[in-house]
């Protein structure tokens, strides 16, 4: 299991007062033989929302404004859910139908809904290639990256200060981890970043992510092409804050079984990492509970968003791939969902004192690569300023071993190997002709998580 430095095991178990005082009542009623074990059993909570945030995380739904009016439906979502992303009424063609002319009215219903029922909202979404109102589609160059900066400035200015999260940009890369070609593409590479640089200027206090499908494995091109954006937003200072992997484990994907790797290897690139877009083909028990599980294995994976209430409100309804069926019902995945929540899990609490040592990996001990070799981290000494890692690599002997360290940490020493410095942050090692085993010393620098690495044979 990974947790994070920040993360004391203590803490898994970590419950509100108010929910101590529910244990004590179940205990009452309980059985003399689980009188003996109450004291390490909190009560569970009884809905998503409220299991989610036993541990600081949300659970989510989108919410369709055409449905606000049925009430089994707001029912529903108002019991178990405590963070809203509109489905289609915060997209660019719902809100400015026509260029320069802004329509809010279906978002904000959205908006009031929610924080009316004390949920959140994820704004979603700002630059896409789909969804784009037709003034926009056949748009191009610097009247088109004009358009879109005006967009994201006058959507953040209307709902400044009061949306969690916005997904700035959507869906921007190919499987291949290319770039996608669109329109807002050919107006130049940079678009997304100043997208990004856009949205924090119009409102500095909501989390900026961007946001994508098929980048939930570890070992795919589209991942890795998304990680390397972020890692270089990261190192040039480009405002970002957070990953949404949409998580649709629809028409024919499923839940990986590295997804926990890829959550943590992102988070330890310094953002909040969340599931946005769930669903799962005939909504999967074992991989409901496995998604949210590695969500909660991560302390920064900050929740987990389901693509709609029941079966009947989803956008591929015909795979039944949320947690109620069409009646309102709980499907047999929501049990398996709420007793993972229920289950404690590294919590997203910000750590207000520097932690005094490394303990475990955020970040993957095998990494894609050319060939089969594999790079695992262990830990070595530590001091106040600085800890060792010892890194043993298997499958093969002309390895290339790549650490890359979260900053402001640096590697300040190596052993056992050749190595080259693409950047500040970056090793690459290779074999020095004395073994497969070396090792690194990292002046942390107040960031305790561990480097990741990736292995390849060419
Ligand atoms: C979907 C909606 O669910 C549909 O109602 C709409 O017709 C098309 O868009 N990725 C996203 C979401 O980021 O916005 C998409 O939502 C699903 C895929």
């Amino acid at each position: 299991m990974t947790t994070t430095p920040t993360t004391p095991p203590h803490k898994r178990w970590w419950r509100t007062p108010t929910s101590r005082l529910l244990t004590a009542a179940a205990t009452l009623t309980a059985t003399a033989a689980v009188l003996i074990t109450a004291p390490g059993a909190d009560a569970a909570a009884g809905t998503l929302g409220a299991a989610a945030a036993q541990t600081g995380r949300y659970f989510g739904t989108a919410i369709a404004a055409g449905k606000l009016g049925n009430t089994a439906y707001t029912t529903l979502a108002a019991r178990e859910f405590n963070m809203v992303t509109p489905e289609n009424e915060m997209k660019p063609d719902a809100t400015e139908p026509n260029q320069n002319q802004f329509t809010f009215s279906a978002g904000d219903q959205i908006y009031n809904w929610a924080t009316s029922h004390g949920a959140q909202v994820r704004g979603h979404t700002l630059a896409w290639h789909a969804q784009q109102p037709g003034w926009m589609q056949n748009m191009g160059g610097s009247t088109l990256r004009n358009a879109m900066i005006n967009h994201i400035q006058k959507v953040m200015t209307h709902y400044q200060g009061k949306l969690a999260y916005w997904d700035v940009v959507n869906e921007a890369f190919n499987e291949d981890g290319s770039r996608r070609s669109s329109n807002l593409q050919s107006t130049g590479n940079d678009w997304i970043e100043v997208a990004f640089k856009t949205a924090r200027a119009a409102d500095p206090t909501t989390k900026l992510c961007y946001n994508d499908y098929n980048i939930d494995n570890w070992n795919y091109a589209k991942t890795q092409g998304v990680y390397t954006m972020i890692r270089d937003f990261k190192s040039r200072g480009v405002p970002i804050d957070c990953v949404g992997l949409q998580a649709h484990f629809t028409g024919g994907s499923s839940v990986p079984s590295n997804l926990q790797t890829t959550i943590s290897s992102f988070a330890a690139l310094g953002v909040d990492v969340a599931l946005t877009e769930v669903d799962v083909t005939n909504a999967s028990t074992t991989q409901y509970a496995a998604l949210t599980q590695a969500c909660m294995n991560v302390a920064r994976c900050v929740g987990i968003t389901v693509w709609g209430v029941r079966d009947s409100d989803s956008w591929r309804s015909g795979e039944n791939p949320l947690l109620f069926d069409g009646n309102g019902n709980k499907k047999s995945a929501y049990n398996s969902v709420l007793n993972v929540l229920n289950s404690g899990g590294g919590t997203t609490t910000t750590p207000t004192t520097t932690p005094t040592g490394p303990t475990t990996p955020t970040t993957p001990t095998t990494t894609p690569g050319s060939g089969n070799c594999t790079a695992t981290l262990s830990a070595g000494q530590t001091w106040n300023d600085r800890y060792n890692l010892n890194v043993s690599v298997n499958g093969s002997s002309t390895w290339t071993v790549t650490m890359t360290v979260p900053s402001p940490a640096k590697i300040s020493a190596t052993w056992n190997i050749n190595a080259t410095w693409p950047s500040s942050q970056v090793l690459v090692a290779t074999p020095n002709g004395n073994g497969n085993n070396w090792g690194v010393t990292i002046q942390h620098n107040g960031n305790w998580n561990w480097p990741s690495v990736s292995c390849s044979t060419s």
